[in-house]
């Protein structure tokens, strides 16, 4: 008995960091949205807990994210039980997507279903956010699922596939579920550098920021659905950062508005870049271009919808 489930990558659409907890993290504001550029997690009952990847970049043992989750569940719920768990890795590394993230929620997903341990709502995102603090957001959304059990089958019942938005608050744990929208012609790419995400916070400096993001006129382009303002709100304060550290990310950004993106900024602590393009072509073209030059790059549109090709 196996199942599958697909873990899509987050954006942040509008980042703002608010000030500096007691606890060390950061207080945010923060818009995440998942897109169709996904890991897959294959995951069987075992006797005991192994990872195994596509990928030689992420690690296998309990530093993995995804390990964590499965200690963490079956340690709370399980009597001595395992999980045999390989990641088909698609979401690049240390690049701001939440990656390690999005497969420790679908772990915490899928072992609730094989092992039938009912794990829902608070008592979920409290443990996944013992994990990290973008988990609690990667649980949100109806992920793809396939199982070869027809039992699970049968208690599931067929979902489609939907992808979440929705504001994070607090350290990005405290979530506010929006209304799903389709951004549809999007252009990620990640250079090849990695950022650490706690050396991007500890390097943020309130005072080097102009004015905070609008997430007022955010919310209303939300509402409207209008994806010209909505791509023009997007932002993200930790770019005062992240480009200080590596100035290829301005360089990115740069390419893809010259090459017709109405907007293009940073996800999370970066260094990966979205562009939001207006329709199809202007954004193929520059998919086209710019992987020329970066080996990760992607045309995705937002999870459950539209177009999704990656970097080969
Ligand atoms: O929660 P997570 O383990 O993903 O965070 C990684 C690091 O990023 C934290 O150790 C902290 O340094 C930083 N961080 C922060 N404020 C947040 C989220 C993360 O300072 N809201």
């Amino acid at each position: 008995m196996s199942l599958i489930i697909e873990a899509p990558a987050k954006i942040n659409l509008l980042l703002n960091v608010k000030g500096q907890r007691s606890d060390g993290y950061h207080e945010l504001e923060s818009v995440m949205h998942q897109i169709n550029l996904v890991d897959r997690i294959h995951i069987k009952k075992d006797d005991r807990i192994t990872v195994k990847s596509n990928s030689s970049q992420i690690p296998t043992g309990p530093d993995n994210l995804a390990y964590q989750a499965a200690e963490l569940i079956l340690h709370n719920y399980g009597r001595g039980e395992g999980a045999a768990i390989y990641i088909e890795k698609n979401i690049p590394v240390g690049a701001g997507l939440a990656g390690g993230s999005t497969d420790a929620a679908a772990v915490l997903k899928a072992l609730n279903i094989l092992y039938n341990y009912n794990v829902v709502g608070e008592e979920l995102a409290k443990l996944a956010a013992q994990i990290g603090s973008d988990v609690p957001f990667c649980l949100e959304g109806h992920p793809e699922l396939s199982i070869n059990d027809p039992e699970i089958i049968s208690r599931e019942g067929k979902r489609s596939v939907v992808g979440a938005t929705c504001l994070a608050q607090g350290r990005g744990e405290l979530l506010s579920p929006w209304a799903h929208r389709i951004i549809p012609y999007m252009v990620l790419v990640k250079p090849e550098f990695q950022l650490s995400t706690a050396e991007v916070y500890k390097n943020f400096q309130q005072n080097l920021m102009l004015r905070p993001p609008d997430l007022a006129a955010f919310i209303r382009a939300w509402q409207l659905y209008d994806i010209i303002e909505i791509a023009q709100s997007c932002e993200n304060v930790l770019e005062t950062v992240s480009t200080v550290l590596n100035p290829e990310i301005l360089q990115i950004k740069e390419e893809l508005k010259a090459m017709g993106a109405i907007k293009a900024v940073m996800s999370g602590s970066g260094p990966a870049v979205f562009g939001i393009f207006t329709c199809l072509d202007p954004a193929h073209r520059a998919w086209q271009e710019l992987k020329q030059n970066y080996a990760e790059t992607y045309l995705v549109s937002s999870y459950g919808g539209g177009v999704y090709y990656n970097g080969n």
